[in-house]
């Protein structure tokens, strides 16, 4: 974490902007009329929350750990596990399921406590720590990429791109979407690109 930026949002700009944005598409779910919309904005939460899970867990919380108070870390690291199971199984899950729109919103639940955890008490304590945040918000920048690179990959090429044209992307957001089922090439290659990315991060 050697580099500076001027201009470029830092960590904590860039991680509440996802946290808006999924907020957002939970929303959206809600207010959707038919199955079919439902199951893919459920698709696009699920890779979206993806995407922040794992930027957060190699890169903010390895450096928060040497930064700030360590249950606070991890506690959000215990509870990341579990909503990382329950968007394996909404991922998993036909979205006719009676149980299907239950999940969606526990998942939300979840979200809504991440968010109010990470925003009320991690980000302020980063903040009055001497972490670089413009420096971890570039790395965070880049990983998002790849990684939507990667997930996007997985995406077939169905002609979804105005799904998110509501949402306000600022700062380098791929909007491929529909890609329900990440295969197990995308999995590994996450795998191999974090394994890198932990140690860089170190
Ligand atoms: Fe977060």
């Amino acid at each position: 974490m050697a580099r500076k930026s001027k201009g470029a949002p830092d960590a904590i700009q860039l991680l509440k902007k996802d946290h808006a944005e999924v907020t957002a598409l939970f929303t959206r779910y809600e207010d959707a009329g038919d199955r079919d919309e439902k199951a893919e904005i459920a698709s696009e939460i699920c890779r979206k929350l993806t995407i922040h899970a794992l930027c957060e867990e190699e890169l903010l919380y390895p450096a928060a750990h040497e930064s700030i108070d360590d249950d606070l870390v991890y506690q959000a690291e215990v509870e990341h596990q579990g909503a990382k199971d329950l968007i394996a199984r909404i991922e998993d899950a036909d979205p006719e399921a009676e149980n299907f729109d239950a999940m969606v919103r526990v998942l939300g639940e979840y979200v809504r406590h991440h968010v109010k955890e990470e925003e009320s008490e991690m980000f302020p304590q980063l903040k009055r720590s001497d972490l670089d945040l413009e420096a971890l918000g570039l790395e965070l920048a880049e990983r998002r990429s790849e990684l939507e690179t990667a997930l996007g990959s997985a995406a077939d090429e169905d002609d979804e791109a105005e799904d998110d044209e509501d949402l306000d992307d600022d700062y380098d957001d791929d909007d491929d979407d529909d890609d329900e089922d990440f295969d197990d090439d995308v999995d590994v290659e996450i795998d191999d690109d974090a394994e890198g990315d932990r140690d860089r991060a170190a």
